[in-house]
């Protein structure tokens, strides 16, 4: 039999193979592959009410600026856009929290922010009521993205990882042409540690118990998704700031792309 070592969340492997469900508990043999024990998988239900409960929006909401190091990768994605940067569009916008930092220095911006939450977007709309500047779209991502003209940057804050991997892939896909040439993607994001030991050492950092963890996250190693970017035909593709599970990718549109 091979040694064998406890996987508490599998789910970015096999999020795919169970779409309705996440993978709590699984092994990794010594040969690093992730495989079924004796009694198999245990799964747990994803309920498909999440974000859309009161409870998940206020907690989330109530909590966002005590998560440790967020201002760092915001303040890394905001130098990231241009100041000159005239039409946004943020995925996952939640309660328009990232559109309200890059209008501080882009009074000129026009902001479109999407979220499948009903209870996000009331809360957007709370924010923006006297802003005519910033357009809210109720839209799943997990479905293509509407025709919402172009863009001069797409930006994403802790969202794209609730997405199975080959959503997250074409998503970027999406995204390119979205972009005008010059345009830039920048996405703060919660990404998969490479071992578990360092997703509990996240989890102790942050002061989370893992058993809070979001059912709902689908994470993924940082390489992957810069390989995506880099196969896409984006430039200057990298992870230009990271703390354990938090990065910050950015690509740019070559200026010479359609
Ligand atoms: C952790 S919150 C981040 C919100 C905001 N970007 C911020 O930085 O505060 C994740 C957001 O992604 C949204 N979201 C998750 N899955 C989504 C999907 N499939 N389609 C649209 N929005 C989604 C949630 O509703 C929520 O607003």
């Amino acid at each position: 039999m091979f040694a064998t070592t406890p996987v508490l969340q599998v789910s970015s492997e096999f999020g795919s193979q169970y779409p309705c469900f996440s993978t709590r508990i699984g092994y990794r043999d010594r040969r690093g592959t992730l495989c079924p024990g004796e009694t198999g998988f245990i799964l747990e239900s994803v309920p498909a009410e999440e974000w859309t409960t009161a409870e998940r929006v206020h907690r989330y909401l109530g909590r966002a600026d005590e998560f440790p190091r967020r201002a760092e990768g915001e303040s890394g994605l905001l130098e990231h856009v241009p100041r000159d940067a005239l039409r946004i569009l943020d995925l996952g916008t939640g309660d328009g929290r990232l559109l309200a930092l890059l209008q501080i220095d882009r009074r000129e911006m026009l902001g479109v922010g999407l979220d499948f939450s009903e209870l996000m977007l009331t809360a957007a709309r709370e924010r923006f009521a006297d802003e005519e500047r910033v357009e809210l779209v109720e839209h799943d991502l997990a479905e293509p993205l509407p025709a919402l003209g172009r863009f001069d940057a797409v930006v994403s804050s802790m969202a794209i990882h609730h997405l199975e991997h080959e959503r997250k892939r074409s998503l970027y896909g999406e995204v390119f042409d979205l972009l005008k040439p010059g345009g830039v993607f920048a996405n703060f994001e919660h990404v998969a540690s490479p071992t578990h030991r360092l997703h509990l050492a996240f989890f102790a950092a942050i002061g989370e118990p893992l058993e809070d963890e979001d059912p709902s996250d689908r994470l993924l190693d940082v390489e992957s998704q810069l390989g995506w970017l880099r196969a896409l035909g984006f430039d200057d593709v990298d992870c230009y700031w990271k703390w354990l599970e938090m990065a910050l990718l950015v690509g740019v549109k070559p200026a010479e792309a359609g």
